[in-house]
This record gives C-alpha cells, sequence and structure tokens, in this order.
C-alpha cells in the first residue's frame, strides 16, 4: 500500500490506482465526464484536472496513477478554475436544451454547470449546428448538438460489447458520434449508453418525453426478466411505471442492464392482462369478480372437497422466497401433497456471454430452495403432468404456467374438479381456472429473489396496490409521484387488487384452522432463513442494496469501491 494525501487527508491505497479511483475508494469526488470505472482511460474531457504538489502543472485525475507521498488538492483555486475553463470551453456550442431535454435533472453537464459553471457567456459568434434526432439504433436517439465528445459510448461498444459500431467522425467543434452509413446500433444491450452519456445526446425512444426526472420516484428492485436478476432503479409517476434503469451491484450486473430488462421485463405489471381482482367461475362458465372474503372460503372449500382425492401444487420462478415458502408450507402442511413442483420457463436464445440467462424467471433458485420443488422425481413436474392428462389429480393450485407448454393445461383442465389459480396476469390456465387469486408482482410487494448464482436480493414496491404491502423501501420521493396513496393518476382507487402470494396462503391456510402468524414478508422470511438451511443465518435487515450471497460465499467483486454517476 501507499499513502497519498488528498486534501490534507492521509488516505491509502494500492499502487497502480489512478487518482481518481483512490479518490473514489475513500469518498471523495472528482468531478468527471469520460471517466467511468468499467472503460478504459481517454482523458480527453479535462473536468477531473486536480493541482499536485511539485508539479507545475495540473494533472488529469483519471489517468495519472498515485505515486507513495502525493499531496493533491482537489479543489484549491487553480483546479476550480480550470473546471470553470473547461465548463466554459463545452458550453460555447452546447444548445443548452435544458427546459425541453430528457437529461434535465439528471445531466452532469447540467450539474456541473451550477457549480463550476461561468454564469454568462463570453461567445458572441454563432454556434455550431449539428443534426438533431438522429436514429442512431432501433431504442436511441442522438442529438449531436448536445454532445461533449467524451467517448464513453463509443468505447462501451468496443470494449463492452465487442461491437464497435459508434465512432467519431468530423474534427474539431464538428465532431459528432456516428455509426457507419446503413448499419444501426442493434444490439441486446445498446441502451446502457443513454446513462453512460453524461449529457442528454442520447436518449431513449420509449421514455422520450414522458416525464421530467424530478416527477418520478425511484425505487430499488430487482429486475424480473431473467435468473441474472439485475439490481435496478424502477421510476414510477403517478402509480404507473414509466422506466426502468441499471443499479450498480458490484456482484450482479456491474452498472448495465440489457435492452430486454429495461423495455420489456416489467411491462407484465401494468398490461391489459393483468389480474385485478379476485374472481370466481359461476356455472355457465362466467368469471365474476367477487371481494377477497368471498374468494377466499369459497377456494378453501374446494380444496376441503379436493383434498380426499389428489391435488397437485405448482409454483412459478416469478414467486418470491416468502411467496414460495409459504407455497411449499400450504402444500405439505395444508393439502398435505408431496406433488409440488415449479414450472421452468427457458429460452435458450436469449443467453449470451454477457447478462442475459437462458432461464426467464427471476427466482427459479430461491423458489427451489425455498421449498417448491418435489422430494423426489416420482412428484415432480413430469409426473404432475403425467398425472394431470391421466385424470388422476383433482384439483390444481397454480402461481404460473408461463412456459409450462398449453398442451397439458387443456387435457387437465377437463379432468379436474378444480384449478385455483393464483397469478399475476392472465394465462391459458387462469383462463380455465375456477378461482382466480391475484397476486402482487416484483413492482408491488416487499421480497427477496435468489439469483442463479445464489445473491439474495431485496425487492421493494414501487407501485401501490389496493390492499397490498405500504411503500416502505428506500426510495427516492418525488412531490409528482402520489406515492403515500393508493390512488391512480386520475384519484381514484388502484384496480389492482392483488395480495402478496404469501399472504394469500397465510389467510387460506386460516380457513383451514392453521394459523401462520406472519405480518409482513420479514416474518416469512425469518422463518425461512430459521427452517431452510440454504438461507440460515440470514436476516431481512442485513440484506443491502447489493444484496447477500447464500451460504456466505460471495464472487469477488468487480471492484473494491462503489461508483456513483450520481453527482454529490
Ligand atoms: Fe459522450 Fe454522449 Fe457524446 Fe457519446 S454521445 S461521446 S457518451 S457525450
Ligand atoms: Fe433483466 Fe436479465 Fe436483462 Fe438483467 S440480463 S436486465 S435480469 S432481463
Ligand atoms: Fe479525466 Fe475526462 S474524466 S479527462
Amino acid at each position: 500500500m501507499i499513502t497519498i494525501t488528498i486534501d490534507g487527508r492521509e488516505v491509502r491505497t494500492q499502487p497502480g490506482k489512478t487518482i481518481i479511483e483512490a479518490a473514489f475508494e475513500n469518498g471523495v469526488y472528482i468531478p468527471h465526464f469520460c471517466w467511468h470505472p468499467a472503460l478504459s482511460v481517454s482523458g480527453n474531457c479535462r473536468m477531473c484536472l486536480v493541482e499536485v504538489d511539485g508539479l507545475p502543472k495540473l494533472v488529469v485525475a483519471c489517468a495519472t496513477l498515485c505515486t507513495d507521498g502525493m499531496v493533491l488538492r482537489v479543489d484549491s483555486e487553480r483546479a476550480i478554475a480550470a473546471r470553470h475553463a473547461v465548463m466554459e470551453f463545452l458550453l460555447i456550442n452546447h444548445p443548452l436544451d435544458c427546459p425541453i431535454c430528457d437529461e434535465a435533472g439528471e445531466c452532469k453537464l447540467q450539474d456541473y454547470a451550477y457549480r463550476y459553471g461561468p454564469g454568462e457567456s463570453r461567445f458572441d459568434e454563432e454556434k455550431v449546428r449539428q443534426p438533431k434526432r438522429v436514429d442512431i439504433g432501433p431504442h436511441v436517439v442522438f442529438d449531436a448538438e448536445r454532445c461533449i465528445a467524451c467517448s464513453r459510448c463509443i468505447r462501451f461498444c468496443s470494449e463492452i460489447l465487442h461491437d464497435p459500431r459508434l465512432t467519431f467522425v468530423g474534427r474539431g467543434d464538428r465532431v459528432a458520434v456516428a455509426t457507419f452509413p446503413g448499419v444501426k446500433l442493434e444490439n441486446p444491450y445498446s441502451m446502457n449508453i443513454i446513462e453512460l452519456c453524461p449529457v442528454g445526446a442520447l436518449t431513449s425512444r420509449d421514455f422520450r418525453f414522458k416525464a421530467r426526472v424530478w416527477e418520478m420516484s425511484d425505487t430499488p428492485s430487482v429486475c424480473p426478466g431473467c435468473a441474472r436478476g439485475c439490481s435496478v432503479h424502477v421510476w414510477v409517476r403517478r402509480n404507473e411505471i414509466l422506466r426502468m434503469t441499471p443499479r450498480e451491484n458490484r456482484f450482479v450486473n456491474g452498472t448495465w442492464m440489457c435492452d430486454f430488462g429495461r423495455l420489456e421485463s416489467w411491462r407484465h405489471a401494468a398490461d391489459e392482462n393483468r389480474l385485478m381482482k379476485p374472481a370466481l367461475r359461476r356455472a355457465g362458465g362466467i368469471v365474476e369478480p367477487v371481494p377477497w372474503d368471498e374468494a377466499l372460503p369459497a377456494a378453501a372449500e374446494r380444496l376441503r372437497r379436493a383434498a380426499e382425492g389428489r391435488i397437485a401444487v405448482l409454483g412459478s420462478g416469478f414467486d418470491t422466497c416468502e411467496g414460495a415458502y409459504a407455497l411449499a408450507r400450504f402444500a405439505r402442511e395444508v393439502l398435505r401433497t408431496p406433488f409440488i413442483d415449479s414450472i421452468p420457463y427457458f429460452d435458450p436464445e436469449q443467453e449470451d456471454d454477457f447478462l442475459r440467462r437462458a432461464d426467464r424467471t427471476p427466482n427459479t433458485t430461491g423458489a427451489r430452495l425455498a421449498g417448491v420443488a418435489p422430494a423426489d422425481e416420482r412428484y415432480g413436474l413430469a409426473a404432475i403432468v403425467e398425472g394431470l392428462e391421466r385424470g388422476e389429480f383433482s384439483a390444481l393450485v397454480a402461481t404460473d404456467s408461463v412456459g409450462g407448454g398449453n398442451g397439458w393445461i387443456d387435457a387437465a383442465r377437463e379432468r379436474l374438479e378444480s384449478v385455483i389459480f393464483i397469478g399475476r396476469n392472465a394465462s391459458p390456465l387462469a383462463e380455465r381456472a375456477d378461482i382466480l387469486l391475484p397476486a402482487t408482482n416484483f413492482a408491488e410487494e416487499n421480497g427477496t429473489y435468489v439469483n442463479f448464482e445464489n445473491r439474495l436480493q431485496l425487492l421493494h414496491p414501487a407501485l401501490v396496490t389496493k390492499d397490498g404491502d405500504r411503500r416502505t423501501g428506500p426510495f427516492r420521493l418525488s412531490r409528482l409521484d402520489a406515492f403515500a396513496t393508493p390512488f391512480d393518476r386520475w384519484g381514484r382507487m388502484p384496480k389492482r387488487d392483488a395480495r402478496p402470494l404469501w399472504r394469500i396462503l397465510r389467510d387460506l391456510a386460516g380457513t383451514f384452522g392453521i394459523a401462520w402468524g406472519w405480518e409482513h414478508p420479514r416474518d416469512v422470511f425469518a422463518e425461512l432463513a430459521h427452517n431452510v438451511p440454504a438461507f440460515r443465518g440470514l436476516a431481512w435487515d442485513a440484506i443491502g442494496p447489493e444484496g447477500v450471497p447464500l451460504g456466505g460465499e460471495a464472487s469477488p467483486p468487480i471492484r473494491s469501491y462503489r461508483y456513483s454517476d450520481i453527482r454529490p
């Protein structure tokens, strides 16, 4: 280790670290545009200039290695004057679009302009005109006038994606990012350049002009799109998800996520086919919405009748660990059936060697570990499907059917007395269910997921349901997001009358005279951590923003420090 002094404070760091890395490790922020910890150093913006004792000129913190005994000043008069000059230079041709720019509120240039900007312009000439609203890819729109030529987007494509589709063309103040003529930025991870871009030059076609950043609340959560379980921010305005962006997790996704996760993985939460209310199938096949206090006893009655025969239970990798644990207990203690398994949902074409996994559910591992797995294959999915087709079961309790294939569902429905569906969205099985009980989804509940590498992460409710979890997570608030009330944007009660799976099953078990004293998912989790070896020793409150590894074995982090592009 070597010792350096930053603004009068001695800190220790490893040889080979740059000044900006050592500063970040020790909680000192150095303004920067072009540097990013996951990319190579380009050193072209000059915003990170700092003063080092004994050197005649200021040095760039992102490209200068620390040496033992180095004494540096981040906020000396000379360093600040240099930042003023850099800002003045960058703002010469910047269009000052802030009032209509999607990046406003989370733009480095805007923030630094407040802090280091000159306040007024000495530039009398015409600003350079550059192309605006260029479609550089299916999901990304480019505004060349806003670009400050930091090259982050170009380096991301070549260094992280190994798909070098972007480059600079032109020189001096005509320089612009471009693709080769006729080629588009089509890559499953293309939208990461939107957050990487420190200004509003690259914006999301999907999110453009939908909301200002300060109108939304931002809830830390986990992407439900695949078994990677990328850490994400869920952005909500008036109880409506407007976008999902990556949240740094050194153990899971670094600072990235895929375009599917960003654009598609959460849509089912707002889809038209979202189950909104409990419902019963009446005589004649008519499905009628009913209140919970009618649906739950009706479900219990059907299960009581079916208990004389055989009951199958199918969980899903979309259930939280708490929901899965409750389902496993319900199957074994209430229904007394060994026939329990989860339905796999795989798409090998989606897998790559970066983030995306063929397993398209976020919690296959957690659900199985929590007990939604057969004791042996005589009771597993294959045996259940075979039994359903042969008419050996009298009832089926399922939390999802996506990925299960539909052939057996038709056969099963004809031969079953009762199908109880406790899910989130309409599906072929839900369409045939006798009782529909809407469960909350990843954006509406507190809970945990375990990714394919055995890392357990927390979900927090970003949306409010009528009678579901209240928003208690560490979300950042916005005044326009009516977070604390369950009303939608027109001031009406939300239509979603969904409840967490563990709570539905607790109440159902109660109708059988079995009392589980859970009031919050943390109670379920505490029991899970007590009873299930894989979770032993874990505590809800000790699950940090980066999650915890099951069994205490952590893969090494990508970096030794956490990096935030958000300015202090
Ligand atoms: Fe940097 Fe954004 Fe310009 Fe790319 S588009 S070079 S990320 S400012
Ligand atoms: Fe979501 Fe998987 Fe994409 Fe990550 S890789 S953003 S978990 S779909
Ligand atoms: Fe160091 Fe850009 S951050 S030169």
